[in-house]
């Protein structure tokens, strides 16, 4: 298993305030590699299957709703640690408790419309990526 690379999205919040060119210019900064991107839209059937492990949460619903309001960037990215140098770069779930100069704190709006998406394991970014990419789409 790959422990290179991992997943994101640029949720559809911080695509619509117009903040996808500073967020991709900050992941690529922190040296993450794109190996894959795409804009897109998600269906509903799309992000419940995406979000299938939160499905008994309360937020479930709303989640859902937010994630299919709007288009998003999706993309695999590449670097020493991928995964959980990425989480440190994006900040906590929660924007109010995201360390200073991360991308949750700069960018999210709330917990639940929180600016961008990141794996959280090594087999979910691999399960993420094939999710959204076929192996021809990957460079
Ligand atoms: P993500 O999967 O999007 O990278 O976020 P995460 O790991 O930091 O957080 P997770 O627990 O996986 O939750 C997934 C997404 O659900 C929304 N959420 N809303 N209203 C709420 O209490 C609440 N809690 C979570 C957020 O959009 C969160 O990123
Ligand atoms: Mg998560």
């Amino acid at each position: 298993m790959s422990t290179n690379r991992t997943f994101t999205m640029i949720k559809p919040d911080a695509t619509a305030n117009g903040h996808a060119g500073a967020i991709l210019d900050q992941i690529l900064k922190s040296g993450f590699k794109v190996v894959a991107l795409k804009y897109t839209k998600l269906s509903v059937e799309q992000a419940q299957a995406f979000y299938a492990v939160h499905a008994a949460r309360p937020f479930y619903g709303e989640l859902v709703d937010f994630m299919t309001e709007g288009p998003i960037y999706a993309a695999i990215l590449e670097k020493d640690n991928a995964v959980a140098d990425f989480r440190t770069l994006i900040g906590a779930t929660n924007p109010a408790d995201a360390a200073e100069g991360t991308i949750r704190q700069k960018f999210a709006e709330n917990i639940g419309r929180n600016a961008i998406h990141g794996s959280d394991s090594d087999e979910n970014a691999a399960i993420e990526g094939n999710f959204f990419f076929s192996g021809l789409e990957r460079f």
